[in-house]
């Protein structure tokens, strides 16, 4: 995968099975890059919620994924609560499927339509 930015566009180009795709390169939750994430099959996974999108049709495939932090337990009881309102605050987020961009290879040259 690979970011840049051109024009105020952040975008993902992605080669999966030696085809390449591209899309927004901000998840559709919270904004993470996803270009920071991994691939899983067709999907891209969000490296902050766990998120995944399809990286031909940009579409959520799977929402972001309640977790565990381990050792919370020997935390600050303050902090914890902290994070329980913040949690609270994250929850009704909505997440929304990715921009997809044409993709055009010529000469070798991978042509990106904003
Ligand atoms: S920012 Fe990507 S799943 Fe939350």
């Amino acid at each position: 995968m690979l970011h840049f930015e051109v024009k105020g566009h952040e975008i993902v180009v992605v080669n999966f099975q030696k085809k390449f795709y591209a899309l927004n390169d901000r998840c559709g939750h919270m904004n993470a890059y996803l270009s920071m994430g991994a691939l899983k099959g067709s999907n891209l996974v969000c490296p902050m919620h766990f998120a995944e999108f399809d990286v031909k049709t940009g579409k959520m495939m799977s929402p972001p994924k309640e977790f565990q932090i381990p050792g919370l337990d020997k935390l600050p009881k303050k902090f914890v609560e902290y994070l329980a309102e913040v949690g609270k605050l994250m929850a009704p987020v909505k997440t929304h499927d990715l921009r997809t961009y044409e993709i055009k290879i010529q000469d070798d040259i991978i042509h990106v339509r904003i």
